[in-house]
């Protein structure tokens, strides 16, 4: 039987009925349609469905929506303002940190809360940080640069050429 919820999804608060099996990526994608967020593995370990939950790097396959309810939930969607790219995106584009695509929400993601914690990472607190989110393209170097350039930019205003 459904159960009724509440939670806010990128500054957009949301009451819905949801099953109490179904899981918040599928909440996010199928129910309000924001397929930005991206199913990999369904179980965990490929890190491709991340999204923030109160600020927390979460793997959206794993918690069911109900546990979200009275969450505050960000996506990939929520990062751009008025149509623009946030800096880390904009870093990715420009850095080459995007081949296919599929892990880059997620990564972007865990990164961003990364750096909002962390504006300066070192490349060790990078890789930690991205350790649970897969990519089978980049090989890792130019997502680490993208993130190490923008935590920069972040802190003198300016990227370091
Ligand atoms: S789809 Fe969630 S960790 Fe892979
Ligand atoms: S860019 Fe293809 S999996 Fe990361």
């Amino acid at each position: 039987m459904k159960k009724l919820m509440t939670l806010t999804v990128n500054g957009i608060k949301h009451e819905v009925a949801v099953e109490p099996r179904r899981t918040l990526l599928e909440l996010i994608r199928e129910d309000l349609g924001l397929t930005g967020t991206k199913k990999g593995c369904g179980i965990g370990d490929c890190g491709a469905c991340t999204v923030l939950v109160d600020e927390v790097p979460t793997f959206s396959c794993l918690m069911l929506a109900l546990q979200a309810d009275g969450c505050k939930v960000e996506t990939i969607e929520g990062l751009t303002e008025n149509g623009e790219l946030s800096k880390l995106q904009e870093a990715f584009v420009k850095h080459g940190a995007i081949q296919c695509g599929y892990c880059t929400p997620g990564m972007i993601m865990t990164s961003t809360e990364l750096l909002r914690h962390n504006p300066n990472p070192t490349e060790h607190e990078i890789r930690h940080a991205i350790s649970g989110n897969l990519c089978r393209c980049t090989g890792y170097q130019k997502i680490v640069e993208a993130v190490t350039a923008c935590g920069s930019e972040t802190e003198t205003g300016e990227e370091k050429s």
